[in-house]
């Protein structure tokens, strides 16, 4: 098996992973642009298939309000999303991605902020020290539960 990163890859080429998620939590290619082009970002290939994604934006970024994120916070970065295509899930690469995208993410911030909206993401969480926090029963109306975490990262 052959895994290669890209920290950029078109935004078309992005959308396939939008299907992961239900319609409420779906973005338009000009919103993900939008959050994109301030993020940190890692895309994992397959042999040569796209394969997985994830992105956070960093507080300087952030341009509207996050539930439970303090707003006087400023030395988080949010992790917005996270997905494998259905092809690579239930093989253990989840925590491939998140290891490669922490390694991108470096020192310069002192938490990652995220809400696990799938079971199979806690442990992957966990695995990299996160503590868990409230839980949202139906997270923007999309049926899933969110549970709010940090990552201290020093
Ligand atoms: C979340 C996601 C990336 C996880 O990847 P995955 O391929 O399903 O999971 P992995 O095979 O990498 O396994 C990760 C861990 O979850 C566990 N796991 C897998 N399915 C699980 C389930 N249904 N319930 C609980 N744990 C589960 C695995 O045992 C593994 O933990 P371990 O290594 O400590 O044993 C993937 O399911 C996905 O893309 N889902 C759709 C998009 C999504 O919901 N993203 C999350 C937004 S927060």
């Amino acid at each position: 098996m052959k895994i290669t990163f890209f920290n950029q890859i078109p935004l078309e080429a992005t959308m396939i992973f939008e299907h992961l998620f239900e319609p409420e939590l779906r973005l338009e290619g000009c919103d993900k642009a939008a959050l994109l082009k301030n993020s940190i970002a890692a895309w994992m290939f397959i042999d040569d298939e796209p394969a997985g994604e994830i992105y956070g934006v960093g507080h300087a970024d952030i341009n509207e309000e996050i539930p439970d994120v303090d707003p006087k916070d400023t030395e988080y970065i949010y992790l917005y999303s996270m997905g494998l295509l259905p092809k690579f899930q239930g093989k253990r690469l989840s925590k491939i991605l998140m290891a490669y995208w922490l390694g991108q993410v470096g020192n310069k911030f002192k938490t990652i902020d995220a809400h696990c909206t799938a079971e199979s993401i806690v442990p992957v969480m966990r695995t990299f020290g996160a503590k868990f926090f409230s839980t949202h029963k139906n997270w923007f109306d999309s049926g899933r539960e969110a549970m709010y975490c940090k990552i201290y990262l020093s």
